[in-house]
């Protein structure tokens, strides 16, 4: 059945796909290898992402801009589902709902990303993992979209695991990849693990940049995966 939400291609070339809460652009560099024209939104400034960027409001950018686009792709932050939340008694926004009334006002394909804590904010998501490609993490997302998206079958959880902070051995080849004062070298295997070569730190570097990147970032294969899907169905309408 065909979707009821084109992808518009008026201007010909790549389809184009709005990036919001881009962090880096882990999420964002998937979408440009399944062939996207990738511009990314932070509320804070990305020197290293790696495509056109714009540090905005998400929703203020995707309320003005939305119509420039074809699809978009949404990571609002995490921490307002976090049960860690009980503990530490900070508040952080809860932006699942509005992003999607937001994205729901433009009327394009989307993806809201979010960790599994927040499950319940979400519309039947579909779970990703590292092991569905070959990645040495597992680090389960769930994706909402408003149009279907199938996911690879889920590997089991059998090989062993480093605690977060440590490097991976031969004993122990997944990473745990979350927050801390982690040394160069774990942040340079984090990105490795994630296959994220541009935010590694570069030999005279220093220790904090990155930290944040890679610890927050979703593996590009996963919106590779979502992204191939996206242009295989924009073929497909596009040809009807
Ligand atoms: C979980 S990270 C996104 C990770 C990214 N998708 C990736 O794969 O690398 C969430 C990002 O949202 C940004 N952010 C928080 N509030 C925002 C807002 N109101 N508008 C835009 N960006 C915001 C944060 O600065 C952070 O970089």
């Amino acid at each position: 059945m065909p979707h009821p939400i084109p992808i518009r291609r008026e201007r010909g070339g790549r389809p184009r796909l709005l990036d919001l809460f881009s962090c880096a652009g882990g999420a964002g560099m998937g979408y440009h290898q399944a062939g996207f024209d990738v511009t990314g939104v932070d509320i804070n400034p990305q020197p290293n992402y790696p495509f056109t960027h714009h540090v905005a409001d998400a929703i203020d950018y995707l309320s003005a801009h939305g119509h420039e686009y074809d699809a978009v792709h949404a990571s609002p932050p995490c921490q307002h589902y976090s049960p860690l939340n009980a503990y530490n008694h900070k508040t952080y926004p809860d932006l699942i709902a509005p992003v999607r009334d937001a994205l729901q006002t433009v009327g394009l394909p989307y993806v809201i990303e979010n960790v599994e804590t927040a499950a319940s904010e979400l519309r039947d998501p579909a779970l990703l993992c590292g092991p569905m490609f070959d990645l040495k993490v597992y680090r389960h997302r769930l994706f909402e979209t408003n149009w279907p998206l199938t996911t690879p079958p889920h590997p089991a959880h059998t090989a062993a695991c480093t605690r977060n902070g440590y490097l991976p051995t031969q004993a122990k080849p997944f990473m745990t990849i979350t927050g801390g004062r982690h040394s160069r070298a774990w942040q340079n295997a984090a990105s490795d693990a994630l296959q994220m070569p541009w935010i590694k730190v570069p030999p005279s570097g220093d220790i904090p940049r990155g930290i944040r990147e890679v610890c927050e970032a979703i593996p590009p294969a996963y919106t590779h995966w979502i992204g191939t899907q996206l242009q295989a169905r924009t073929s497909l309408e596009v040809a009807a």
